[in-house]
């Protein structure tokens, strides 16, 4: 009996060491394989400078190359940086939906800082960046917009007067001028469009002179474009302040975003500085001008080229005409579909802003659609690209094809595919503010244009213009006009 107890012992103890060692072995395995990071693969090039040589052949290409290679996730050694690339929705959700302490824009941006001036945007700590977006989205909603649009109306209508009766024209030169203009009237205020309207204009030309692709990595390098950038920077902030001081002075309210700084507070009660308020004013330009500009003239380009959109859109003109007469507002424009679909296939095609950034401050994991996980540690840039991401096979049908259609009813590619399939206008934590103010001002330009002239592209379709900051058209596009003699 004794034995047989004591056997048991044995056997028991012996049955728990195997235990033990079963357990200790699935836990050392489980963390084996936890700190075993899977890194994404990376791009091949030559020491220290080889990844800057591909970037500066423009990274578009770059990504052509190495998608295929290395698919969705993949490493490029910039200097002494690494920056991850994720391309496509699947990979992409992180870093448009990551709160700043995990993935920041401020020291990819940082840049910006000497244009758009001290104190405000990437100069500043997230809180107070955060309140400075709740100025843009209050100066953006739609009870502003709507005195906007009749603005940005007006500005078209008499932009357009001084056209002939037929003639040709660089439609680049005339949407860039009229973007501007509208802009001015919106966004900068009554008195600069009515009175200082060439000065002003000249400044910011200086501003975007002063934007190098040298200045991302250098922003301060004392050199003659930076210097007039500087200059200017501090005319402008003079400018305004008389402005504010005088609408301060006389209690003059008007309907423009400038207003709409001025009056701002922040949650603390503490009311904008001007300096604050130049500021906030030169990064609405900067975000919205030459990207609005861009779309509206490679809208006109596909139109001209594509018959069926055109007569689609020409036709659409004439239903909202016979509903409402000539008469064009927010709420109007709003029923434009065809045209809307128009706009978003040329910005699908051709986003303004090709490579969005952060810096990643935590680890992260990310799963490719094919399963694999791959882990991006903190510390490196993250990166994704509109002008790559928007053309992937399994998301758009025939992707470089102008096809509006794909977003209609029925189709919808984009919405089929998820969250994050198509971000020109980024998304998630900081999608563009500014989307709903652009389709506006876009659609009232071609608007105008399609009830009040025959249109026909007579330069062969523009080509990209990679080198730009903002990436928009090559070189002239010629179109030859005539008034329509009565209405459509
Ligand atoms: C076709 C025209 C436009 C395009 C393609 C465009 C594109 C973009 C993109 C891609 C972003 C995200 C950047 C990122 O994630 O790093 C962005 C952000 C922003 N955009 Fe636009 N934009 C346009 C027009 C405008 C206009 C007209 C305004 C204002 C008047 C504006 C104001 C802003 C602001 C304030 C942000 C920052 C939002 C944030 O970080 O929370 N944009 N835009």
């Amino acid at each position: 009996m004794d034995l047989m107890v004591a056997d048991n012992k044995f056997l028991n103890v012996g049955l728990l060491l195997l235990a033990t060692v079963i357990v200790a072995k699935l836990i050392s395995a489980l963390l084996m394989s936890r700190s075993r990071k899977s890194l994404p693969p990376i791009v091949k090039t030559l020491p220290l400078i080889g990844g800057l040589l591909r970037f500066m052949k423009g990274p578009i290409v770059m990504l052509r190359e190495e998608f295929p290679k290395l698919g969705s996730v993949f490493t490029i050694g910039l200097l002494n940086k690494k920056v991850t690339f994720l391309i496509g929705p699947e990979v992409s959700a992180h870093f448009f939906k990551a709160p700043e302490a995990d993935l920041s824009q401020q020291e990819v941006y940082q840049f910006n800082v000497p244009t758009f001036g001290p104190g405000v945007v990437f100069d500043v700590d997230y809180t107070i960046r955060q309140e400075q977006f709740r100025f843009f989205t209050e100066a953006l909603r739609v009870n502003k917009l709507k005195s906007y649009v009749d603005q940005m109306v007006a500005e078209t209508e008499e932009y357009f007067l001084k056209w002939g009766d037929s003639g040709e024209v660089d439609l680049k030169y005339e949407l860039e001028h009229l973007t501007i203009l509208t802009a001015s009237r919106c966004l900068l205020g009554r008195e600069v469009r009515e009175k200082l309207f060439d000065d002003v204009s000249a400044l910011f030309h200086d501003l975007d002179n002063g934007m190098l692709p040298i200045s991302v990595i250098f922003p301060y390098l004392p050199i003659p474009a930076h210097r007039r950038r500087d200059r200017a920077r501090k005319r402008l902030a003079e400018i305004f302040s008389t402005i504010i001081a005088s609408r301060k002075l006389t209690g003059k309210s008007e309907d423009d975003m400038l207003q709409c700084f001025i009056d701002s507070k922040y949650k603390n009660g503490r009311s904008t500085t001007e300096s604050e308020v130049t500021g906030l004013l030169i990064a609405a330009l900067f975000a919205g001008q030459h990207t609005s500009s861009i779309t509206s003239i490679w809208t006109g380009a596909y139109l001209l080229k594509n018959e069926k959109y055109l007569s689609a859109v020409v036709d659409e003109q004439k239903r909202v005409m016979e509903k409402h007469g000539s008469k064009l507002d927010h709420d109007i424009l709003s029923e434009m579909d065809i045209l809307y679909r128009c706009i978003k296939e040329a910005l699908r095609l051709h986003p303004p802003l090709i490579l969005l950034m952060r810096s990643s401050h935590s680890d992260f994991t990310v799963r490719t659609r094919e399963g694999k996980d791959y882990d991006i540690p903190k510390g490196h840039i993250v990166a994704t690209s509109p002008a790559f991401a928007n053309r992937l096979p399994y998301i758009y049908q025939d992707p470089d094809k102008y096809d509006p259609d794909r977003f209609a009813p029925g189709r919808e590619e984009d919405k089929v595919a998820g969250a994050f399939s198509y971000i020109s206008f980024g998304g998630g934590r900081h999608g563009c503010l500014g989307e709903p103010f652009a389709y506006l001002q876009i659609k009232a330009i071609w608007s105008h244009l399609l009830r009040n002239f025959e249109l026909e592209l007579v330069s062969p379709f523009p080509e990209i213009d990679w080198n730009a900051m903002v990436v928009g058209v090559k070189g002239n596009v010629m179109v030859r006009y005539k008034r329509r003699k009565l209405s459509i």
